[in-house]
């Protein structure tokens, strides 16, 4: 955890319009006040975002979420009440004073409360929201140690160390549907907040309870490639034999398989997220050619579900 006075440093730079890299349970933020148009452009600049990718709003209180909607239902209650704060973001209907900026022209907005500590301290500190993308260039590896942020933007951003974040991968989004008998759960990217703990949520609420995963690549910030480290990853699925590994490593890449570096994840899914984008950005920087990652029976469990997205739009081929 921060210090007092570091707290309140983050807490001036976002007053005078500065962008900070601010610790999460999930992944450092690149955080501005909502209320600084400027400081929200300044994000885009510094982390050469496309305008088209909105950014999720981080709150302290469900009565500041509320303030940012025009949508609230007894759904959207149960879920901030349960999991909040914690890794989740529900994208909800937005008012009028929220900038189109940080929704990239979308009438809905993306809303968290993070559970760091740091992160709550800064925002109620401050007053208001601060909206944060993950804290790397854009379609880079997120950042999940405060020396990753300040690698990657060096003194361009002031960076408040809050340690490891503690779940490693982005926050689970979500959008709720709720009609009178049944609530809709449209997952649009999975995260550690999964199925299960969503469904538990809701149950007291005695309705159905659908759930969707929604696999447009079209949405927002879901672009095919993304979280890529800077040597290849591939993936090497679980039917492919040693030979033919190298084969098609060979055929496709001209790299022997001894020149690749073995990314090693425990199989338990929550051990694997905190470790996934520092191994990558570790081994990114040794004298491998390329990184590679084997599919077992282990990983390839239901809880592995936000790995895999993360670890498929990072990887560069699968053989
Ligand atoms: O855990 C996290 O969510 C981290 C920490 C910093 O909170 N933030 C994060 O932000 O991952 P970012 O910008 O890298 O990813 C946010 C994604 C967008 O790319 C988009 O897919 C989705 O959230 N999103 C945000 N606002 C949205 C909206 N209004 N409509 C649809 N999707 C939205
Ligand atoms: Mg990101």
């Amino acid at each position: 955890m921060a210090s007092k006075g570091d707290i309140q440093k983050a807490v001036q730079f976002l007053q005078q319009g500065g962008v900070v890299g601010l610790p999460t349970e999930t992944v450092y933020g690149l955080a501005a006040d909502v209320r600084s148009l400027e400081a929200l452009k300044h994000v885009f600049a510094v982390k050469e975002r496309p305008f088209f990718d909105p950014l999720i709003v981080h709150c302290s209180s469900i009565e500041q979420v509320k303030e940012q909607v025009v949508v609230w239902t007894p759904a959207h209650q149960k879920l901030a009440e349960t999991l909040w704060p914690g890794p989740l973001t529900m994208i909800i209907p937005k008012k009028s004073s929220v900038s189109d900026l940080i929704t990239s022209g979308l009438a809905k907005v993306g809303l968290r409360i993070p559970r760091h500590p740091d992160a709550l301290a800064v925002i109620e500190q401050l007053g208001s929201p601060v909206a944060a993308p993950s804290a790397n260039k854009f379609g880079k590896t997120s950042p999940t140690e405060a020396q990753h942020v300040r690698d990657e933007f060096g003194a361009v951003v002031h960076v408040l160390d809050g340690g490891r974040c503690e779940v490693g991968i982005e926050s689970t989004v979500l959008e709720l549907e709720e009609s009178h008998d049944c609530v809709h759960v449209k997952i649009l990217r999975p995260g550690m907040i999964q199925e299960d703990e969503i469904r538990s949520a809701l149950l007291t609420m005695g309705k159905k309870i659908e759930v969707e995963y929604s696999t447009s690549q079209a949405a927002p910030g879901q672009l095919a490639a993304h979280y890529q480290p800077s040597i290849p990853l591939v993936v090497w699925q679980k039917e492919s034999s040693p030979e033919k590994f190298e084969e098609a490593l060979f055929a496709e890449l001209g790299f022997k398989g001894s020149e690749g570096v073995e990314m090693l994840l425990s199989p338990q899914a929550s051990l694997a997220a905190r470790e996934l984008y520092s191994q990558l950005r570790q081994h990114s920087k040794s004298s491998a050619r390329f990184i590679y990652f084997r599919e077992t029976d282990g990983n390839l469990d239901e809880s592995w579900r936000p790995l895999w997205n993360r670890l498929n739009r990072a990887a560069s081929f699968r053989f």
